[in-house]
């Protein structure tokens, strides 16, 4: 990997200077909690556009809330040292932007209740994360971790223990991916990703309190589907056996973009083939991504000054 530049301690610096701990809390305990954010590269433009920054840096902000963290800046310094940092690195590329904050001391037991809160921010070019177009998905024999236990939508570092062994399962039994449920048996999510169906054309995705990650690219796709499709979105508790007979099943998220899920189970989804509600949102959502689309220009944040 190349020796990029990255956000340390209020600096930036190149990533073979920062020195982290062996005894550090977030490396023995996951003390921690994180976001990933894009950043589209427009060829045509010359410019690259980081997608929802700002609400990125404020769900940070209520992870290290929850977790008893104190975010030691405020959500419009992250985002300017966000910007500051693609530049330094002048990426020319889609980027994958990893912010962390955690508990960096080295005091042996695994307590919350220390000053040592620190954010560390990353960056590297990521393509297409998904590598395939349609998704051949399993329900996974790993529960979703609950809002009781180890709060899923903090984003905890943690948390991806559970999400790491849901994804082995799948690849090891031969799906793409991994759908898990939550403890009372509704659908939950991906291991990374959220999860939508469209039911007598009504879009429908598990609501907040069935211990999701409320993922913004989520909130994209809901709000796409609403003001330019004209659809009724609706949030609630969804069974498994619901996606079987759905017209159509696909994920959301930051590195997953907009994917559909042509089989679930074993059992194909309608035809088998990317819905028509799917193809529609994928595209409105790039074109917002890219910086396309005037109505939702607020959601791209340039990086170079033209
Ligand atoms: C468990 C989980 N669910 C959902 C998502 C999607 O969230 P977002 O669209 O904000 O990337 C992610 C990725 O961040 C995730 O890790």
């Amino acid at each position: 990997m190349q020796d990029t530049y990255v956000f340390y301690q209020g600096k930036i610096v190149k990533e073979s200077e920062v020195q982290i701990s062996i005894r550090s809390k977030a490396f023995n305990y996951g003390l921690g909690c994180f976001e990933g954010i894009r950043a589209y590269w427009d060829e045509e433009a010359q410019q690259l556009y980081v997608f929802r920054l700002k609400e990125h840096f404020e769900r940070l902000q209520e992870s290290c809330k929850a977790l008893y963290m104190n975010l030691p800046y405020t959500v419009e310094e992250l985002c300017q040292w966000t910007v500051e940092l693609l530049r330094k690195n002048n990426f020319k590329t889609t980027v994958y932007i990893r912010p962390v904050a955690f508990k960096g001391s080295d005091h042996l037991f695994p307590t919350l209740f220390d000053d040592d809160n620190r954010v560390l921010i990353y960056c590297q070019p990521m393509g297409k994360f998904a590598g395939k177009d349609a998704f051949r998905a399993a329900i996974s024999s790993w529960r979703r971790i609950s809002d009781t236990m180890l709060p899923p939508r903090t984003k905890a570092t943690a948390a991806y223990l559970n999400s790491a062994l849901a994804s082995l399962e799948a690849l090891q039994n031969g799906y793409d991916e991994a759908i898990l449920l939550t403890k009372d048996g509704y659908v939950c999510e991906g291991p990374g990703e959220n999860i939508f169906l469209v039911k007598k054309g009504k879009l429908v995705t598990p609501s907040p309190a069935d211990d999701i990650l409320e993922g913004i690219t989520r909130d994209t796709v809901m709000t796409l589907a609403k003001e330019e499709l004209g659809m009724e979105v609706v949030e609630r508790s969804v069974g498994r056996t619901e996606l079987y007979s759905a017209q159509e099943v696909f994920f959301s998220g930051t590195a997953m973009e907009v994917t559909a899920v042509v089989e679930v189970d074993n059992r194909k989804i309608a035809d088998g083939q990317s819905g028509e509600v799917c193809k529609k949102i994928k595209e409105l959502f790039f074109d917002v991504a890219l910086g396309k689309n005037p109505k939702y220009a607020h959601y791209c944040t340039p990086v170079y000054e033209k």
